[in-house]
């Protein structure tokens, strides 16, 4: 499924959140080949726009899943997709990702801004408890757009994954839901979660006066 559009509003920046058309996919097919954006994903081989097509198709139908486009203004097209996955989980989790794939869009807090929305979608409308996800420990930016947001890290995985020569580490984090992080730890939230915990208090605080439904 895709998402409902959301607009943020994160300092002069400005993103909208929208359902992908098949007229977009030729964007995903120029990006998807680069090795450089695959570093850290799972990724490994280039993108047709046959792929493509069935991409769209299949998570058009997908009741697991929820994606969007991550379109700033100031550019024509979309320059990134998120997502949250997993979403039959009968525990109320799911599992997050993005990929901008336009690297003239990095380091301008587009990940972070679409984190934000994303979040406040999933605990507001999806009803998610818990959001997890991996950042492979080299990828900085995106491991600091997740603690950001409120996610902390539960688990270090190494070797988890092979790319450009090397055996890579993988981290491996979790979001509470600031409202029912309570329920999951009745005997009180454990030290290591704290942190996170009130920086998700934080960014949920601030996604309510950022995050816009057009
Ligand atoms: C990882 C990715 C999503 C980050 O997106 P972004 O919009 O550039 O991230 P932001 O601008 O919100 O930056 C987040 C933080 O990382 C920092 N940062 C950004 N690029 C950085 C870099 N190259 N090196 C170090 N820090 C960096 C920012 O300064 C910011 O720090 P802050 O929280 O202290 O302000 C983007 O680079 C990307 O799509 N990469 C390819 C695919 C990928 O790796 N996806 C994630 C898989 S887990």
């Amino acid at each position: 499924m895709y998402g409902l559009t959301l607009d943020v509003k994160h300092g002069e920046l400005k993103i909208r959140l929208r359902k992908p058309e098949k007229e977009d996919l030729p964007e995903l097919v120029k990006f998807f080949s680069s090795a450089s954006i695959h570093l850290f994903t799972n990724g490994l081989f280039a993108q047709t726009i046959e792929n493509e097509l069935e991409w769209y198709e299949k998570n058009r139908k997908d009741p697991d899943t929820c994606l969007w486009l991550i379109q700033p203004e100031g550019s024509e097209v979309p320059i990134g997709v998120t997502g949250l996955h997993g979403l039959s989980n009968m525990g109320g989790t799911c599992t997050s990702g993005i990929i901008i794939w336009d690297k003239n869009w990095w380091k301008k807090g587009i990940a972070t801004a679409a984190h934000e929305a994303r979040n406040w979608f999933a605990c507001n409308w999806l009803n998610r408890f818990t959001i997890r996800s991996c950042v492979r420990v080299e990828n900085v930016a995106s491991f600091r757009a997740l603690q950001t947001a409120g996610y902390s890290v539960w688990g270090e995985e190494p070797v988890d994954d092979f790319r450009d020569g090397r055996w890579l580490a993988t981290y491996h984090m979790i979001y509470f839901r600031p409202s029912t992080i309570h329920y999951m730890f009745p005997d009180g939230i454990p030290e290591k979660y704290l942190p996170g915990h009130e920086r998700a208090i934080r960014q949920m605080a601030l996604a309510e006066k950022e995050v816009f439904r057009p």
